[in-house]
């Protein structure tokens, strides 16, 4: 039975960082994967996790099953940090949480409860968006619909095509936004265009579900949640995804939340019990460790604050690469880079295709992905300029 299976290709994104771990060329450049890397090039553990860890070494009495809904007081920290401490919906009771195995597991349980709610529902994904949406959400059963969203012309966001292909978007179909720091593209709405978006929806009647794995890595906590609480104040029903793999550097640890704002407190009790049926028939429940770190930075003052001061300092070197960047393409080719300062987060397209991306590849030991999307967060001060000249000598050779 087994022997009828073939071998499937690698990953696109996973498979490339691997062929990268494995190039033994000392000039490599890694851009693949989106983790946060610092100036060496390591993925850091924040401090903060170092200590929460300690503690929660210190004071743990058992290994038995977490619950269903995972740690409570993860959940109700990353319900605050993600829909802001005032939010009305938090304080009418009407949003519900479920701790999940990272922010896929999020959007996994998220696509579990469309689909038991209203499994002819359209999911509006944008183009392009991360590739893993699709067999993530579409493995549960739901159907996909397209939205322009990202102009290779103008490296920004197309908001008319947007609009206009949302306005085929009805009651019972879900519309996939990106919270932040958009991936793959970097470009992400303004606050005004969030507006529209929420207008849409109030006159349509689809369901935003918004997925916010970069929070923070953008202008800031508060900043990049900006869009989605406005969709949160407006709406009667919103779903979230999100996940403290990027800001709190917790990949490995598989810690992520969905969140389901409902029109009453009843309407949440009854998605979550729902959610913990979903989770018990995929995965039963969430792994336990890093939520209980995550758990303690939100819940502790000390912690929560020196968290913070990472974050921003992460979020703050990575706005700084940009400028380099942009600084030394430009000088190296003698073309327009502006948009990679204007864009956020890990990601941006150089605009390169992808024979110019394999060429980068196996010449020069240059690793991003076919899309030419960069992780911004893999350059430092000693391979940009290696990089920069790889890339004008591909574009202008
Ligand atoms: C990425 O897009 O590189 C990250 O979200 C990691 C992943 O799982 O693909």
């Amino acid at each position: 039975m087994l022997d009828q299976l073939e071998q499937l290709p690698p990953d696109p994104i996973l498979g490339l960082s691997a062929a990268c771990k494995a190039d033994s060329n000392p000039d490599k450049v890694d851009l693949t994967v989106g983790v946060y890397m610092d100036e060496s090039g390591n993925c850091p553990v924040f401090d903060a996790v170092k200590e929460a860890q300690r503690q929660v070494d210190e004071q743990e009495v058992t290994k038995a099953y977490t619950a269903a809904a995972g740690d409570e007081s993860f959940n109700r920290g990353m319900r605050e940090l993600v829909l802001g401490v005032g939010s009305t919906a938090l304080g009418d009771n009407r949003v519900s949480s479920i701790q999940t195995p990272g922010g896929c597991g999020a959007l996994r349980i998220g696509a579990e409860i469309i689909y038991a709610a209203a499994p002819r529902s359209r999911v509006w994904v944008s183009d392009p968006t991360w590739p893993v949406h699709i067999p993530l959400l579409g493995s549960v059963g739901l159907q996909f619909e397209t939205y322009r969203y990202y102009d290779p012309a103008s490296h920004g966001v197309n908001f008319d095509g947007m609009v206009q292909d949302l306005k085929k978007a009805s009651a019972g179909d879900v519309v996939l936004l990106h919270g932040c720091c958009h991936n793959p593209c970097g470009a992400d709405l303004t606050l005004a265009q969030w507006g529209q978006v929420a207008d849409m929806a109030q006159q349509q009647g689809f369901i935003p579900f918004v997925d916010i794995a970069y929070q923070g890595l953008g202008d800031g906590l508060d900043e990049d949640a900006a869009g989605l609480r406005l969709l949160v104040e407006r709406l009667p029903e919103v779903i979230v995804a999100a996940s403290c793999s990027k800001n709190m550097g917790l990949y490995r640890e598989r810690t992520g939340v969905s969140m389901f704002v409902c029109q009453n407190e009843a309407n949440a009790q009854a998605l979550l019990s729902q959610a913990m049926v979903a989770a018990r028939r995929v995965y039963s429940m969430p792994p336990a460790h890093g939520a209980l770190l995550a758990g303690k930075i939100l819940s502790d003052d000390v912690l929560g604050t020196q968290w913070r001061a990472e974050l921003v300092a992460a979020c703050g070197r990575i706005n700084g690469l940009r400028g380099t960047l942009r600084q030394k393409l430009e000088a190296a080719s003698g073309h327009d880079f502006g948009f990679i300062e204007r864009e956020k987060g890990m990601f941006s397209f150089l605009g390169l295709s992808p024979e110019q991306a394999k060429r980068l590849r196996e010449e020069h030991s240059v690793y991003m992905l076919d899309s030419s999307r960069i992780n911004v967060a893999g350059t430092n001060s000693s391979n940009v300029d290696y990089l920069a000249g790889a890339v004008a000598t591909v574009l202008n050779g």
